[in-house]
């Protein structure tokens, strides 16, 4: 790895460490730091910050999994492969699942159109009625994972807000409010259909989120509300802004937008 990227890593690890710290009450476990909630979407754990790829064994992996059930929380471990290149082995032994998914940097600012008819929007007001929809598009883009099309779109969108409790916004509302999250959506005339997010922490922040109701993809939406966020933040002179993509697929969709891999993050889930 050259000396830039290993300082990118190295800003970046600490940046994945400050964003739950600042979200959650914390428990050192062994060689990790377990992250509580105090939102409602727990955490999960991280290899604690300065830990130099040291020696941890399954038995560390059982030992934290046993807490994180005692408190029950999900038995989840996240960490960048580049800071805890073994790690994978210790959590594959104690019978955890691993999923790899690529790091990129934005290094290239890129002209990204706007798709016409659509208006992408950041949203400043913390009570903005649209809320409870993007994080509904989020949540129904998600479960499609990938790039593919589908007829899913406007009409679950809307049922679903319909359903919502309107104190389920809330946690946003709030990380809005205190300028921890910025949420900007692209709509139609009849509502959101792509949303996403990044969460500034110092000089530093991740694109978070973005998601595109499975019958508007393939538009540019993706791309358009990326490029926003990534003009958002670089107007706030954030000099590191880092997203992981779930795979290859979703990846190109950022490198298409001046992003650049860098490195893997690292899911660990129970079998
Ligand atoms: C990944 C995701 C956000 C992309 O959203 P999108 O709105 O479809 O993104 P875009 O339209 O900008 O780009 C998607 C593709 O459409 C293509 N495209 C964009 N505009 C186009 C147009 N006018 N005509 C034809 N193709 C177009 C892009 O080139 C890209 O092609 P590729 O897959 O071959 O690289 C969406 O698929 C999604 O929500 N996936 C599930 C959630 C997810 O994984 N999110 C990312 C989290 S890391």
């Amino acid at each position: 790895m050259s000396t830039e990227a290993h300082g990118l890593i190295g800003r970046i690890e600490r940046y994945l460490d400050a964003v739950p710290r600042a979200r959650a009450d914390v428990e050192a476990v062994g060689p990790f730091t377990l992250f509580r909630s105090r939102l409602t979407h727990p955490f999960y754990a991280r290899p604690s910050l300065g830990w130099a790829s040291g020696y941890v064994t399954a038995a560390d992996v059982i030992a934290l999994r046993a807490r994180q059930r005692d408190l029950g929380l999900p038995e989840t471990i996240e960490w960048l492969t580049e800071i805890a290149p073994d790690l994978s082995t210790a959590c594959r032994d104690a019978g955890l699942r691993i999923s790899e998914h690529p790091l990129l940097v934005h290094h290239d600012p890129l002209a990204v159109p706007v798709p016409a008819g659509l208006r992408i929007r950041r949203i400043d007001n913390p009570d903005d009625p649209v809320i409870p929809a993007a994080q509904i598009v989020g949540r129904l883009a998600f479960a499609a994972p990938g790039t593919d099309i589908s007829d899913v779109g406007a009409a679950e969108r809307d049922t679903a807000v319909e359903q919502r409790a309107p104190e389920a916004s809330e946690d946003l509302r709030q990380l809005i409010r205190d300028g921890h999250s910025v949420l900007v959506v692209a709509e139609d005339e009849h509502g959101v259909l792509c949303s996403g997010g990044h969460n500034p922490v110092g000089d530093v922040t991740e694109v978070v989120g973005v998601g595109t109701v499975p019958s508007a993809r393939r538009r540019g939406l993706g791309a358009a509300v990326t490029d926003t966020l990534v003009a958002d933040a670089i107007r706030r002179g954030i000099e590191v802004i880092f997203l992981s993509a779930d795979d290859d697929a979703v990846a190109r969709v950022y490198e298409r937008v001046g992003f650049g891999r860098i490195g893997t993050a690292c899911v660990a889930v129970p079998e």
